[in-house]
């Protein structure tokens, strides 16, 4: 008889809300008749945004997910026809589908080794190798920016910038200065609402223009220059339904709880395959004081391409679920239009050699961590 195969470790688990546990919600919801079109519970979940990030309901909005917001807060910023907005070239696709869609360049800048983040040092460098009329960087895998080092760049520059904040809700904050940031509430990031978003920003007015945005850029204020119903500007539909605002409260009143669990899984996957690779693997470290404090991927960067390849194939071969996150790198997507600029990207061209995403989700077992451990003790 043949040994039993074992289960695939799956790479991640969404860690969403029980039926029962949204039923209340959804009972609220069906009482008061409203399903979208900033009903009671998206005002709610926006007042409990608002309490944490310490700021006015005005300067926040929920939106369907990250990459509307996104486009819309670029959009709202009012940047000219052909604008040139920064990107790191190590990111999610969406953060380049945002900057075409809402008409401007994206110019692909090179991250930091450790951080793996695009850093002010980077951007001020790009700058002086070409024109940029507004920066976004990546909250890369949820790691926080120093929001204090952007505030001076953004005031030395005078460019805009805005922190595509996707997989960092619970780790980026406004860290007691200003700026703009971008939440995805996907499900499978650390606040899921199945899909959604959340765009925060002290600068003035933009939180109201992405508002309006969102709602196909009609006018809801008495006192415009156009009357209420009119356009004020070209929008989309980008808001957020009263069933994503159910989810999201759910998983917000039980967050910290969460996020705890899965700082500890990290820090325990951590050591173990310190251990398993004695000491060979590298980690993604803070770019500031300010820790990652809800991880939702685990990244290993390996000394070399061929041993990552290895790890990747003995994952495979072990039935373990591993993802070469953010690769092929957007330098290399030949979708995005021909006017990109490429600026040069040696540590990004480095992480898309080495790192691998292994399996990382709420209540993994035991034997799941022990199955990784061992595949990564024998690859070294
Ligand atoms: C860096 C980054 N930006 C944007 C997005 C898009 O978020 P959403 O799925 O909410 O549109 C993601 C999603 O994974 C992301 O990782």
């Amino acid at each position: 008889m043949s040994a039993a195969v074992p289960e695939w470790i799956p790479l991640l688990v969404p860690d969403m809300p029980s039926p029962e546990e949204l039923l209340p919600y959804l009972q609220r919801m069906h009482a008061a008749h409203q399903y979208s079109n900033f009903g009671p519970l998206v005002l709610e979940l926006e007042a409990a945004f608002a309490r944490r990030f310490a700021l006015p309901q005005s300067q926040l909005t929920t939106v369907a997910n990250a990459t509307l917001g996104l486009e819309l807060v670029l959009q709202a910023l009012g940047l000219p026809p052909g604008a040139r907005v920064l990107i790191p070239a190590f990111t999610f696709v969406a953060t380049a589908t945002a900057v075409v869609r809402a008409g401007a360049i994206p110019v692909l800048a090179d991250v930091d080794a450790h951080s793996w983040l695009l850093t002010p040092a980077i951007a001020r460098d790009a700058c002086q190798r070409t024109r940029i009329d507004a920066v976004l960087p990546v909250a890369a895998f949820g790691m926080p920016h120093d929001m204090a080092a952007w505030q001076q760049f953004e005031q030395g520059s005078g460019l805009p910038v805005v922190i595509d904040a996707a997989a960092a809700y619970g780790s980026q904050w406004l860290q007691g200065t200003g700026g703009t940031l971008v939440f995805s509430l996907h499900t499978t990031k650390s606040l899921p609402a199945g899909e959604g978003g959340l765009v925060v920003s002290t600068r003035p007015g933009l939180a109201e223009r992405v508002r309006q945005l969102s709602n196909f850029g009609i006018n809801l204020n008495p006192a415009a220059s156009v009357p209420p119903g009119a356009l004020a500007s070209v929008g989309s539909n980008a808001k957020m339904s009263e069933y994503h605002a159910a989810i999201g409260l759910v998983s917000l009143s039980k967050w910290e709880c969460g996020a705890q669990a899965r700082q500890a899984l990290e820090a325990d996957l951590i050591q173990i395959l310190n251990a398993a690779s004695g000491a060979r693997l590298r980690w993604q470290t803070p770019a500031c004081d300010a820790p990652l404090m809800a991880p939702t991927t685990l990244c290993a960067r390996l000394p070399d391409a061929a041993t990552r390849n290895a790890l990747e194939a003995a994952c495979a071969q072990a039935r373990l679920m591993t993802r070469r996150w953010y690769q092929p790198l957007l330098s290399q997507m030949q979708a995005l239009p021909g006017d990109t600029v490429r600026l040069p990207t040696p540590c990004a061209e480095d992480l898309a050699q080495t790192l691998l995403g292994l399996p990382f989700f709420a209540g993994m077992a035991q034997g799941q961590r022990e199955r990784v451990r061992a595949v990564v003790e024998a690859v070294f």
